[in-house]
């Protein structure tokens, strides 16, 4: 049953959905700043996105009016109240819009961070039996060491994958994957001693969908790609050594004895940080959490725990991503965790600049799951998602965004060429203005640009003095030679002539 249940939530993601949009653009923080003045317009610094350097010279316009950046990056531009694209060239970066609104006698502040231009490379893909790109859905999961108190989330990891060959989408090919340094989940979590208490009858190392840590991907529901969904893995390699940007190898053949592999991040982490405020000496978190959770609302969850039957929190707590209806009348887990803690965050320091107060309990100061272009840019999770206390007065019953089901979008800070499709969260989207009819709505965004958190081009995570996370950028890497986004035509045709991907 709960194996069911799932599958429709994932075809539910899919078809489901409502817009993001509306909530995205609401008043939470936002992508500029505003000050009051007696002029309007738009004003701020352009710099380069890797060295941090001041750019000299840069020229910012709304398409009639533009401005040129000073010695120090700081341009002004003069605009009338309304809503304006604008766009910053300069030689050797390449080209970026954003969208900004202006008032009256306002002046709104828009900083850019530029990317070096392409280089000159042939992509290796044009010597390859297939091209391959291959991604992970969320940019990290979360999921738990010791299942034996409760359970928030289950080891669940979702891979997907798009084949071409000579400038066709190859769906007619056998895609398999597997981790090469995780072959026995049991090794870190026991989550399968407890997994009936929560409802899931499952074998060791099998996870909620049916899929094992190898096997064989499917065709999607809308069969232009492969996906191996809740994928049971954990952040270590069978010998311990914490990993948890790990690769899945995954393998593409076809009846001729064509052949290709890929190496693709499948991001999880246990790094839920409960243990900055719950916990002492003599009580683990766990017990702790339950306690609180006992002594606030009269549960009996501690001492279900002492005997031997831990709960899932969905059982009680709506979770969409889990597919549980809860009970009625109590607070979706999401509405619960973030509404209870907002005002509980100075209990602790682990916040940075691009990730206050979230990475208390997403992952987290070692693992650093926010790496991607627009955190390099210095947006933080406040800029797309709000605040704890926007993300609750925004979630139903408050308002009616979903849990899970609308997020945040690209059109957000990002012109209406570059935006996810409507009504329709960025992982489910296809990129509909490509530069010919016959190749849109047949490529995923995630499948060029990777997925939310992790987009191309990457920082790199270091722990112990090591990057973790360089198999993000792997597949570019290998087919595009270089670590982009998907710019370059020959990663999938061999005729074509370099031109823009968006139209
Ligand atoms: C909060 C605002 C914001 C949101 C939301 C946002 N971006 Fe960005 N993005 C930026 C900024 C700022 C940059 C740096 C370039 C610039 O200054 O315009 C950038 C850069 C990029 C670049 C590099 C482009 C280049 O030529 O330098 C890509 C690709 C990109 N974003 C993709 C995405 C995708 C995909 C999404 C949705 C999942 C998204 N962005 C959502 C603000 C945002
Ligand atoms: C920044 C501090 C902080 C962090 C991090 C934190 N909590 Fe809490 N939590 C609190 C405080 C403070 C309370 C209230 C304790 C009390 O009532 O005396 C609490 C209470 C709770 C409760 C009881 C709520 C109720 O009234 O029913 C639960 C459940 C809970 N936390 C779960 C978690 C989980 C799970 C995590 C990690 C994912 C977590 N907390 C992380 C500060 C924190
Ligand atoms: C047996 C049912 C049940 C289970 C299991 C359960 N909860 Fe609750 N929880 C409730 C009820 C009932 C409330 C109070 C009503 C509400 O918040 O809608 C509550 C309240 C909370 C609150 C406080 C919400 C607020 O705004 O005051 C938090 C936080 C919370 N639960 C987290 C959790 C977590 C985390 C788990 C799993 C470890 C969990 N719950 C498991 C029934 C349950
Ligand atoms: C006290 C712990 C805690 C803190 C702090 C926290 N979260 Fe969460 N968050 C959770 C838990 C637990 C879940 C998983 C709930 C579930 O499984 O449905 C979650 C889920 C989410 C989701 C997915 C569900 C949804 O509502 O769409 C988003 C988005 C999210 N958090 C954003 C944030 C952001 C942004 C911040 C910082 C402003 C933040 N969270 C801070 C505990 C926390
Ligand atoms: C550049 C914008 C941006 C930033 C910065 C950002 N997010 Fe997100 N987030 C998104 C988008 C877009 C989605 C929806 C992706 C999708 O499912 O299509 C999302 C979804 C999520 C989800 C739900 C799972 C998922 O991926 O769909 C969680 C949880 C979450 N974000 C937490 C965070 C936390 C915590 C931070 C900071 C550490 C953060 N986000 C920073 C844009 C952002
Ligand atoms: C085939 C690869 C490919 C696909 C699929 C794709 N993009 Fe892009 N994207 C690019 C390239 C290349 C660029 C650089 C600008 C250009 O060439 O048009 C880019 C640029 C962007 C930017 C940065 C714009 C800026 O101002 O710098 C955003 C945001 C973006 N894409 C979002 C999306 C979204 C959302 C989708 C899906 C609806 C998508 N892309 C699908 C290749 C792709
Ligand atoms: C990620 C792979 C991918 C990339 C990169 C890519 N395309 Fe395509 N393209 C496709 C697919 C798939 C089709 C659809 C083929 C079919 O009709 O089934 C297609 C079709 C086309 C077609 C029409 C059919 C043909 O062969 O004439 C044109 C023109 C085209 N692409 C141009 C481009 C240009 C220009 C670029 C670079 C800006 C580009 N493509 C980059 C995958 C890609």
């Amino acid at each position: 049953m709960k194996k069911a249940s799932l599958v429709i939530l994932l075809i539910a993601l899919s078809c489901l959905v409502v817009a993001g949009v509306a909530y995205a653009d609401a008043d939470d923080g936002g992508t500029s700043t505003s000050t009051s003045v007696s002029a309007s317009g738009v004003s701020g610094n352009v710099k380069d996105i890797s060295t941090g350097a001041a750019i000299f010279g840069a020229t910012v316009s709304d398409g009639s009016v533009s401005a040129t950046t000073d010695a120090n990056g700081n341009y002004t531009l003069s605009l009338g109240a309304g809503s304006y694209t604008l766009s910053v060239t300069k030689s050797g970066y390449l080209q970026t819009w954003q969208t900004t609104t202006v008032s009256s006698n306002t002046m709104t502040t828009v900083n850019w961070s530029l990317t070096k231009s392409y280089g000159t490379q042939t992509p290796p893909a044009k010597n390859m039996a297939f091209t391959i790109l291959a991604w992970n859905d969320l940019g990290m999961h979360c999921d738990q060491d010791d299942y034996s108190y409760f359970c928030v989330l289950p080891p669940a990891n979702t891979l997907h994958a798009q084949v071409f060959h000579d400038g066709d989408l190859s769906t007619g090919v056998t895609v398999k994957y597997s981790f090469p340094k995780k072959t026995d989940s049991t090794l870190h979590t026991n989550f399968w001693t407890y997994a009936s208490n929560f409802g899931w009858n499952l074998a060791p190392n099998v996870g909620l969908t049916g899929n094992g840590l190898s096997g064989t991907m499917t065709l999607d529901s809308s069969g232009k790609g492969f996906v191996a969904t809740a994928i049971p893995i954990t952040p270590y390699d069978d010998d311990g050594t914490w990993d948890p940007y790990g690769a899945a190898t995954i393998t593409v053949t076809d009846n001729s004895g064509h052949t290709e592999t890929a190496n693709v991040v499948a991001p999880v982490s246990t790094e839920m940080d409960c243990i900055n405020c719950h916990g002492s000496s003599t009580v683990t978190p766990q017990a702790d959490i339950l306690q609180q959770h006992d002594k606030n609302q009269g549960t009996t969850l501690y001492s279900d725990y002492l005997a031997g039957k831990p709960h899932l929190c969905s059982e009680c707590h709506s979770d969409n991503i889990l597919g549980e209806a809860g009970k009625s009348g109590v607070e979706s887990l999401s509405l619960a965790m973030h509404n209870f803690h907002k005002d509980k965050m100075n209990f602790t320091t682990a916040s940075t600049n691009t990730t206050p107060d979230c990475y208390n309990c997403h992952p987290g100061p070692s693992t650093q799951c926010l790496r991607g272009v627009m955190s390099r840019a210095g947006k933080s999770c406040h800029d797309c998602h709000g605040d704890m206390a926007a993300l609750v007065n925004n979630t139903y019953p408050n308002s009616s965004r979903q849990p899970w089901l609308n997020e945040p979008g690209c059109s957000k800070c990002h012109d209406s060429k570059h935006a996810e499709n409507a009504n329709t969260l960025y992982r489910n989207s296809v990129l509909q203005n490509s530069p010919s009819s016959d190749m849109n709505n047949k490529i995923y965004c995630e499948a060029c640009h990777n997925s939310t958190h992790a987009e191309f081009t990457t920082a790199n995570v270091v722990y112990n003095n090591t990057v973790m996370n360089s198999s993000d950028q792997a597949i570019p890497e290998k087919f595009q030679g270089d670590n982009y986004w998907i710019w370059n035509c020959q990663v999938c045709h061999t005729d074509k002539t370099q031109q823009s991907m968006h139209k």
